[in-house]
């Protein structure tokens, strides 16, 4: 009896929707690393197509012009794997869900997307069987998803903490070093290819709220969206902040928390000062930094680019071939985890710890005033500082012991309308 001849495997189509800065480096591994990925998958991963908007832009010379196509649709029809690096909502939603009805595996960078609709892609790619990932949406290159949606899938997360956001972080790393200011910075962000389409999703907080929704749903198998996230940006922050910063032996840094209690979830994403002697002060430039508590395992760091083309390409081909393989080999990755349903707590229910930095009048009894009314609102200081006073007026630099937010909301209110405060220059909160 002959011996059957297997079929020749035929390569897996890849449809790249988006050619920006992820996309182009995408598109190179794709076609660079081509023998490389067909040794890792089994068969050869085919660039189909790639989706723009423009396809008359001038373009990396590795992108060949003849894939470029405007109809994102059509490239989607047919394809294996859908790679989604176009961003915003739309027509990102509707050409994943028609990806996914069509029976392909889909890769998505878009953080904003699934922060704000997650559950209904996660629903589609659960109801027609196909594969969903998107470790590029979290922190560029740093593999963090996959660890927290399966490595620790045994083990009982308490706390994500970290520097989530590149291009705030090389913001405030520019001004406390380079004496740039807030725009700056931003724009030097932008050419570097860290920042959003809009920068202020960035600046704002909105890009971080959105990694710390997906990562608080991940870790707390509860459904967290970015409204959910209490979010503050750093646009309020000023060079004289950062100054302040160092001379207390802090950095500012934007943080993102997300945090289990018995009483349920708390996910926040705002500026704070962090100790000098810190891991996380000593991340800078566009570098992420998580650290993941967990019961079992214990302290986790998680460290590297956290955004720019080639280190969330990586991200993004990672994905790439466990869907391929999947293709390939069978099996499926991780549905969504929502068992656990646990509640999402107010914002003003966190407690942290507070400096605040106010100019005063510069006349005796002003200290033992201010320290009153924080006393009377049960805050407990722990330090004060003042600076030597010009033209009558002195600085104050309380730091708190840890206290509810609400209660040092009430407290800064009461504060101001004291007679001797004359301005309050900034509350910012320090953790780690
Ligand atoms: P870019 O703005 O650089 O690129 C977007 C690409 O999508 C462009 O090629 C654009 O076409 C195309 N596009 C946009 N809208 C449409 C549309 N309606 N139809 C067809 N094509 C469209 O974005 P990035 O590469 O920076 O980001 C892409 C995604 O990756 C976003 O979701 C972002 O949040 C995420 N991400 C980005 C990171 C980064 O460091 N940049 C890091 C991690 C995630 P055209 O070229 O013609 O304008
Ligand atoms: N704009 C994002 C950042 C890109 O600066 O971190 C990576 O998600």
């Amino acid at each position: 009896m002959p011996v059957p001849v297997p079929e020749p495997a035929r390569g897996l189509r890849v449809a790249l929707l988006g050619c920006g800065v992820v996309g182009t480096e995408v598109a190179r591994v794709l076609l660079e690393q081509r023998e490389d990925l067909a040794a890792r998958v089994g068969v050869p991963l085919e660039l189909a197509g790639i989706a723009v908007r423009d396809v008359e832009q001038p373009r990396d010379p590795v992108v060949p012009r003849e894939l470029l196509t405007r109809d994102a649709a059509g490239l989607v029809d047919g394809a294996d794997i859908v790679v989604e690096v176009m961003g915003g909502l739309e027509p990102a939603r509707g050409l994943l869900l028609r990806a996914i009805e069509g029976g392909a595996a889909v890769v998505t960078a878009n953080k904003a997307l699934l922060a704000a609709d997650g559950p209904t892609l996660y629903k589609a790619a659960d109801t027609a069987g196909v594969d969903i990932y998107y470790e590029a949406a979290v922190a560029g290159a740093i593999p963090i998803v996959r660890p927290v949606r399966e490595s620790l899938a045994g083990d009982h997360v308490r706390r994500v903490l970290g520097i989530v956001n590149g291009t705030t972080n090389y913001v405030l790393d520019q001004m406390a070093t380079g004496g740039l200011d807030l725009a700056e910075a931003v724009a030097q962000a932008q050419e570097l290819g860290y920042a959003e389409a809009d920068p202020t999703a960035d600046v704002d907080g909105y890009d971080a709220a959105a990694k710390a929704a997906i990562l608080a749903s991940l870790a707390f198998h509860t459904r967290v969206s970015a409204d959910d996230v209490a979010r503050e940006g750093i646009r309020g922050i000023t060079s004289d902040d950062v100054a302040w910063a160092a001379r207390t032996g802090h950095a500012v840094k934007l943080l993102a928390i997300a945090e289990q209690t018995g009483e349920g979830v708390a996910v926040r994403v705002h500026p704070a000062l962090v100790p000098a002697d810190h891991p996380l002060a000593g991340v800078k430039g566009a570098f992420n930094a998580i650290f993941v508590e967990a019961d079992g395992a214990g302290p986790l760091m998680f460290y590297g680019q956290g955004a720019g083309g080639r280190p969330t390409a990586s991200a993004v081909m990672g994905d790439v071939v466990s869907a391929a393989r999947h293709r390939v080999l069978g099996g499926k990755g991780p549905q969504e985890s929502t068992y656990a349903a646990r509640p999402l707590l107010p914002p003003d229910a966190a407690v942290t710890r507070y400096q605040v930095r106010l100019l005063v009048a510069d006349l005796p009894g002003v200290l033992a005033q201010v320290a009153g009314v924080v006393g009377d609102h049960g805050v407990s200081i722990d330090t004060v500082r003042q600076t030597e006073p010009t033209e009558g007026t002195a600085e104050l630099v309380l730091t708190t012991h840890a206290a509810r937010e609400a209660s040092l909301a009430a407290t800064i209110a009461a504060v101001r309308t004291l007679d001797p405060v004359r301005e309050i220059t900034s509350v910012l909160r320090v953790e780690g």
